[in-house]
C-alpha cells in the first residue's frame, strides 16, 4: 500500500474508492459537518502524518463551496504533517476565462492559479485551455491527465464501427483526433464563433464525407448544450448512420442532456457523475498516484 492515502472529498464519492483501488493506496473520506450557519467543519479520519496525500476532488454544483473544502482539506493534511499535499481535479473549475475582455474584469483563470499553488502537485483531467495550451503556464503545479484513452476504449468496448469524429472546434481537436488517431479512424473540426454564453455558430471549414458513418462530436464540456446542438445540425446535412456525443465533463445544464438525447447518444466519462456518465476514467487517473 505504500505511503499514499487516497481522500475522497464531496464531489467524488462516486470514484475516489475505485482510484484508490486501482492505484493500491489507502482509502479515507474527509468529514464534512456543517454549523448551524452553514459554515463548514471537516475533519481527517485517517492519520495523514508523514504519508502522501491526494485529495480527491471534482468541481461541479456548488463550485465554490467545494472550493473552500478542498482549501480547508489541503492546509488541514499539511498541518497534520503530511509529507505531500497533492489535488486530483478531476474537473478544474474556472479555466474557461483566461483573458480580459472588459475593463475591470477578473481573469478567473489566474486567480485560482494563486489560490491552488499550495498544493505540491494538483492533477487536472482534461483542463479546459483555450488561449494559453499549458496546463503548466496556467496552473503552476498542475499536471495534465488526459482521458483520450479512456475514451477510445469504450468506442472499442461499444464495438462502434465504420466511425469518423468531429471536435465542434479547434481547441476540440486534441480529443477528435486523439481517438480517432488510436482507432485509426478519421477526425475533422468544425470552426466556432461564439455569440454569448448560451449562443453559437459552427460551420465545417472542409469537405468531409459522413454519409452512412457513425459520426462521434467529442467536446471536452457540454454545458448549456448550444455547442454540441449546432453541431449536430451541421452533422446531420451530411446523412450519417447514426450520431453520438461525447463529453468529458458533462455539465448538462439547463436541461441539455434531455435536448441532446432527443438528437443523439450522449455518453459522459464519470469526472461529473450523471445518468450517461460510463466512461470510467478511474484507472487514467490512478495511473498518476505514486
Ligand atoms: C468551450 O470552448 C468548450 O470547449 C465547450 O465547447 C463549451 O464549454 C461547451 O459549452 P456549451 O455546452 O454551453 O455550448
Amino acid at each position: 500500500m505504500g505511503n499514499k492515502i487516497i481522500i475522497e472529498c464531496s464531489g467524488a464519492t462516486h470514484i475516489a474508492k475505485k482510484i484508490a483501488r486501482s492505484s493500491k493506496g489507502e482509502y479515507s473520506k474527509l468529514e464534512l459537518k456543517r454549523f448551524p450557519d452553514k459554515e463548514m467543519d471537516i475533519r481527517f479520519l485517517k492519520n495523514v502524518k508523514r504519508k502522501k496525500v491526494f485529495l480527491v476532488q471534482s468541481f461541479y454544483g456548488n463550485i465554490n463551496e467545494k472550493i473552500v473544502e478542498t482549501l480547508f482539506a489541503g492546509y488541514t493534511a499539511k498541518d497534520l504533517g503530511a509529507k505531500k499535499v497533492n489535488l486530483i481535479a478531476l474537473h478544474f473549475p474556472y479555466l474557461r476565462k483566461d483573458k480580459r475582455f472588459k475593463p475591470g474584469e477578473c481573469i478567473s483563470s489566474k486567480e485560482i492559479n494563486k489560490i491552488f499553488s499550495f498544493f505540491d502537485k494538483v492533477f487536472i483531467v482534461d483542463p479546459h485551455l483555450h488561449r494559453i495550451k499549458k496546463i503548466r503556464k496556467i496552473i503552476k503545479v498542475g499536471k495534465r491527465i488526459s482521458s483520450v484513452s479512456a475514451i477510445a476504449n469504450y468506442i472499442k468496448k461499444k464495438n462502434i464501427k465504420n466511425t469518423f469524429f468531429i471536435g465542434p472546434d479547434i481547441e476540440s481537436n486534441q480529443w477528435a483526433k486523439g481517438v480517432a488517431d488510436l482507432l485509426g479512424e478519421k477526425s475533422a473540426i468544425l470552426r466556432k464563433k461564439r455569440h454569448s454564453s448560451r449562443k453559437v455558430r459552427v460551420k465545417f471549414n472542409r469537405k468531409v464525407d459522413l454519409k452512412d458513418k457513425n459520426v462521434i462530436i467529442i467536446d471536452d464540456i457540454i454545458s448549456s448544450g448550444g455547442t454540441m446542438l449546432e453541431t449536430i445540425k451541421e452533422v446531420k446535412k451530411l446523412k450519417p448512420k447514426k450520431i453520438y456525443c461525447i463529453a468529458i465533463h458533462g455539465i448538462f445544464s439547463e436541461n441539455s442532456l434531455k435536448k441532446l438525447k432527443k438528437q443523439a447518444v450522449v455518453v459522459s466519462t464519470n469526472t461529473i457523475p450523471s445518468r450517461v456518465s460510463n466512461i470510467d476514467i478511474s484507472m487514467e487517473v490512478a495511473k498518476f498516484l505514486k
